[in-house]
């Protein structure tokens, strides 16, 4: 696959039958060092899409005080599962089944949200449900953080990011990069407020808000 806008959303099997995107192994030292600062040591974070779970599996062990608590769609535990076994640590908690748009979310409070390029890869009928189950669950002053690309007053910040968009549409027209504004007015529905915007390599942001206390 030459496309890197493909690229960036392929998995591949590793050597030990794991599965393993790429985009994770470019972006996780990256995330985890924004993570260990704006995160309280002893957290509970659930994470949304986790994909292949490989985001619990680089943060457990470096957080050791952390608990993780994957989610994904159905057909996704299993993967989530094979690293959870290969990694063995008792705060990487068991995934559980979660799809965003849910009116129910499976779990109780909690102190923080993680997700890693799960905005735009839905559409925003999505994105809002996400927001509404993120202001139920999030204790008062909880932390959301999104990583992924953003675009700014409707503008692409890179060509990569338009042919990720592009890639995207052509799977889901609904889907594709978001605007960073309206991000904000979703979120401030919720009663969430945006706290921090973080440049991160390879043109993505993370967006740190914060429930209303
Ligand atoms: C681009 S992948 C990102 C996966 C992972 N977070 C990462 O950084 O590698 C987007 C993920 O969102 C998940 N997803 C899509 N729709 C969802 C929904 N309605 N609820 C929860 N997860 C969803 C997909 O299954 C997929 O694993």
């Amino acid at each position: 696959m030459s496309d890197p806008a493909i690229v960036k959303h392929s998995v591949e099997l590793s050597e030990n039958n794991l599965p393993v995107a790429e985009s994770c192994l470019r972006n996780q030292q990256a995330i985890y060092e924004v993570l260990s600062q704006e995160l309280a040591d002893d957290a509970v974070v659930l994470e949304l899409g986790s994909g292949t779970g490989q985001h619990a599996a680089f943060m457990t062990p470096r957080l050791p005080r952390l608990r993780w608590q994957p989610s994904e769609l159905a057909e996704n535990i299993p993967a989530i599962n094979a690293w959870r076994e290969h990694i063995g640590r008792e705060n990487f908690l068991p995934p559980l089944i979660l799809d965003i748009a849910q009116d129910l979310w499976p779990v109780k409070q909690v102190d923080a949200v993680f997700s890693a390029n799960l905005v735009h890869f839905v559409g925003w009928d999505k994105v809002r449900a996400m927001m509404a189950g993120i202001g139920r669950v999030l204790k008062p002053a909880g932390r959301a953080i999104f990583y992924g690309p953003y675009n700014y007053h409707g503008e692409f910040t890179s060509e990569g990011n338009r042919q990720l968009d592009e890639w995207l549409k052509s799977r889901d027209p609904s889907s594709g990069i978001k605007d960073f504004e309206q991000i904000q007015m979703t979120a401030r529905k919720e009663k969430l407020r945006l706290l921090k915007d973080i440049a991160m390599p390879a043109n993505n942001r993370i967006l740190i808000l914060q429930k209303y206390v």
